[in-house]
């Protein structure tokens, strides 16, 4: 019998579609899911990533990430780890840190709008840093011969900023390199302006059908639930979450299963 935890059943058509996004036979580079909590999106982006292990593949929780600058570290750590070589974060943030303090004139600023001033430098230098960093890791990252495959979870998680960048900076700068895939997913998801929308296609992850929890007694080797699919598909309304709970709770009577 299969661990509980193990088992998967497979969302056929969210699944068929990621490989042809991955293989290029798709006319989209990027699938997001967009569901309510416990129907399986980080369950689906985790098969993704299991799928994909061979082409190089990136997963990031962004329930875990606070800072913009994390998402890049956290990729990058993920990369070394695939032996992708990207530079040290930390170098390019020097390098850029040099070239961009050199052409801040302080004898222009005048004393009383002096604070105004190095807030918004300091967020100027902030975001050519950003900028570079990330081109610095995409071209890395993205570049030949690799054809990448990164999953986001949990888009609903981030703060507005957060939001903001992934829709206008990184995703379009993942989506403009050929040969990388993006898979997202969340309880709402990013909405990219034109051209980038075009190369997103939007699914939404239903509750699993009658035969899907069948399927998944049927895995489990739950005999004594045998012919009760329907009515744990009713009362937990097909949210994979749910069933997840009532079946963990289940004890299979002895000498059965
Ligand atoms: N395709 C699936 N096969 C087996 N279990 C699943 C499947 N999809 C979801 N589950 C289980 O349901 C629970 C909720 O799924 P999860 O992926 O965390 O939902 P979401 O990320 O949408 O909130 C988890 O315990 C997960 O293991
Ligand atoms: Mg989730």
């Amino acid at each position: 019998m299969p661990n509980r935890e193990d088992v998967h059943v497979d969302r056929t058509e969210q699944l068929a579609h990621s490989a042809a996004v991955v293989d290029g036979s798709n006319a989209q580079q990027a699938l997001f899911f967009e569901g309510p909590e416990g129907i399986g999106k980080t369950r689906l982006l985790r098969e993704i990533h299991r799928r994909h292990v061979a082409a190089g593949v990136y997963y990031v929780d962004l329930e875990r990430v606070v800072e913009k600058d994390d998402v890049l570290r956290d990729l990058a750590r993920q990369a070394r780890r695939q032996d992708v070589p990207v530079p040290g974060y930390q170098a390019v943030r020097s390098q850029i840190a040099q070239s961009s303090t050199a052409t801040v004139n302080v004898h222009d600023m005048r004393a009383r709008n002096a604070n105004i001033q190095m807030v918004v430098n300091t967020s100027r230098d902030h975001k050519i840093q950003l900028d570079a960093m990330s081109d610095a890791l995409l071209d890395t990252l993205a570049g030949d011969p690799h054809n990448p495959v990164i999953c986001l979870d949990g888009f609903e998680h981030c703060e507005a900023p957060m939001r903001d960048w992934l829709g206008t900076d990184l995703l379009p700068d993942l989506l403009s390199r050929r040969g990388t895939s993006v898979f997202v997913a969340g309880r709402h998801v990013p909405r990219l302006a034109y051209p980038h929308v075009t190369a997103v296609h939007t699914m939404v992850l239903p509750p699993f059908g009658i035969d899907a929890v069948e399927e998944w007694i049927t895995t489990l080797g739950f005999d004594s639930l045998k012919g009760q699919a329907t009515s744990i598909h009713r009362s937990h309304h097909g949210i994979p979450g749910l069933i997840r709970e009532f079946l963990d709770l289940h004890i299979e009577p002895l000498g059965t299963g």
